[in-house]
């Protein structure tokens, strides 16, 4: 899993393909050059670089159409792209694909904004930050919200199913669209842009659309839900007395703060030193170093919630069960501000400390601490010196069960373990009930180890269901489902 590209030979396209695509794009929406391209197949940590004869630009869902009609005649593949901010692969042309890449980029428009419908139409190519900035200028939240929100795009993030640090009440993007445009394999445009609550008229197909990582179809369009804006948001910093004790503190904060509840993300005494020892602007919230962190956030649409009186008897209640020995609440937005740059510099800091063997694990929430703890024995039982570094989004039962390279050995060397370390971490998150891709997807990085635990049956349904909308197996082949192709 080290950098590295296939090295298989890069085929080419049939005759007079480039020519008919830059008559339907025109020249600035067609990159050719291997230095434009390279940027659209280096995956964003640099672990891998894929091969494309091309990237295709379309600025419409019109020209998104004829640029598949056209794939579709000649039978070539296409690889849609986002932000090219996903962890798994997904978004990449690999020379074995013989694929090309399509970019959403330049469909960017929002195309609708209804805040009495609570709703907004966006291109597939809009920055998820640029969407969360228009419905805050109309009053209004959209709740999905991610490291990456600065450059990833709604048509990546529903592709791809995102999920970030508001799914425990908001729910993942599965939970946030209400309609979708969609152009088909064969280059015919599917108009689901429903901005419906209740629409009971037979099979849910933006559902299948919906994470499904570009394998069935290229979304276009989305319709999203809003929320009211935020008035008052309360953000607690809490050390746990023990990692067992982020469940009934989980249980209290939804029973005493409700439905306000935003986020409860685990943080361990790794990621804090990883952080305060790379990152700039960093400092501890609190007085003394603890085993276990828990950020938490709430917020409300009202100025009438009484969030700092709720968090306050919260914290004296757990105080009294023992479930914390210290917390910081945010006094302003800039120390709120501060403990969520802390829990982002938790991700990105690991780098630093050279290899991390990633696992994006889901299991029931009732389950978490046994799972870390029996995970950790196993990885520390077959390389005693790894350093399991489990942080993430604890609320909804999802740990980034990561586990960074022992202090002296050598990156490649321990990257080399990535397989094995991956078959001892999934066996035990199958063994509980658990998903061996929460909420970051499957793509090429994770297509083994689906196939090795998903029943054949369901992989044999998503294949027909695959069949019956992309014939060909040209959407994104080798993704997600094994390439069928010739
Ligand atoms: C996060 O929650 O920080 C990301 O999903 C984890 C990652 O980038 O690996
Ligand atoms: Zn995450």
């Amino acid at each position: 899993m080290a950098s590295h590209s296939t090295g298989a030979p890069l085929p080419t396209l049939p005759e007079g393909f480039l020519a008919a695509l830059r008559q339907i794009v025109d020249d600035k929406g067609l990159l050719t050059a291997a230095e434009e391209i390279l940027p659209h197949v280096t995956e964003q940590r640099g672990r891998f670089v894929g091969a494309t004869a091309c990237v295709v630009k379309p600025a419409t869902t019109q020209e998104v159409a004829e640029v598949m009609k056209l794939c579709c005649d000649h039978n070539v593949a296409v690889v849609p792209q986002g932000g090219n901010t996903g962890l798994v692969s997904a978004g990449i042309a690999f020379a074995e694909d013989r694929a090309i890449i399509l970019s959403l980029s330049r469909m960017n428009r929002v195309r609708n904004l209804d805040p009495l419908n609570n709703t907004m139409t966006v291109e597939a190519g809009c920055i998820l930050q640029n969407i969360q900035d228009a419905a805050a200028r109309v009053d209004r939240f959209f709740p999905l919200s991610l490291g990456s929100e600065g450059t990833c795009q709604i048509g990546g993030n529903i592709a791809s199913n995102a999920g970030g640090i508001n799914v425990i009440r908001y729910g993942n993007s599965r939970a946030l669209v209400l309609g979708l445009e969609v152009v088909t394999a064969e280059g015919e445009v599917w108009d689901g842009l429903r901005s419906l609550r209740k629409d009971n008229t037979g099979y849910d197909l933006k559902q299948l659309f919906i994470g499904s990582e570009g394998t069935l179809g290229v979304i276009t369009a989305a319709v999203l839900k809003l929320f009211p804006a935020t008035k008052e948001r309360s953000t607690a910093f809490i050390a746990l007395g023990q990692l067992e004790d982020a469940l009934p503190l989980l249980s209290l904060a939804q029973s005493v703060i409700g439905e306000a509840l935003n986020s409860f993300e685990l943080i361990p005494r790794i990621g804090m030193d990883f952080a305060l020892k790379h990152a700039q602007d960093i400092t501890d919230p609190l007085a003394q170093p603890h085993d276990w962190y828990v950020l938490l956030e709430a917020s409300a649409g009202t100025q009438q919630a009484n969030l700092p009186t709720l968090f306050e008897s919260y914290l004296e209640l757990a105080l009294e069960k023992g479930w914390i020995t210290d917390a910081a609440l945010a006094q302003n937005t800039a120390q709120a501000d501060s403990f969520w740059r802390l829990r982002e510099n938790i991700t990105l800091c690991q780098k630093a400390e050279g290899g991390s063997i990633k696992h994006d694990i889901s299991v029931p929430l009732s389950v978490i601490p046994a799972f870390i703890r029996k995970a950790n024995a196993a990885v520390e039982a077959y390389l005693p010196t790894i350093r399991p570094y489990p942080f993430g989004h604890i609320g909804d039962g999802n740990i980034h069960y990561n586990l960074s390279q022992p202090i002296a050995m050598d990156k490649d060397e321990y990257l080399a373990h990535w397989d094995a370390l991956n078959r001892i971490v999934h066996d035990i998150v199958v063994e509980m009930g658990g998903s061996i891709s929460a909420e970051h997807g499957i793509g090429r990085v994770k297509l083994k180890e689906n196939l090795h635990y998903k029943s054949p049956l369901e992989i044999r349904m998503m294949q027909q269901i695959k069949q019956s909308l992309d014939p060909k197996n040209l959407m994104n082949p080798g993704k997600l489902l094994p390439d069928t192709r010739k």
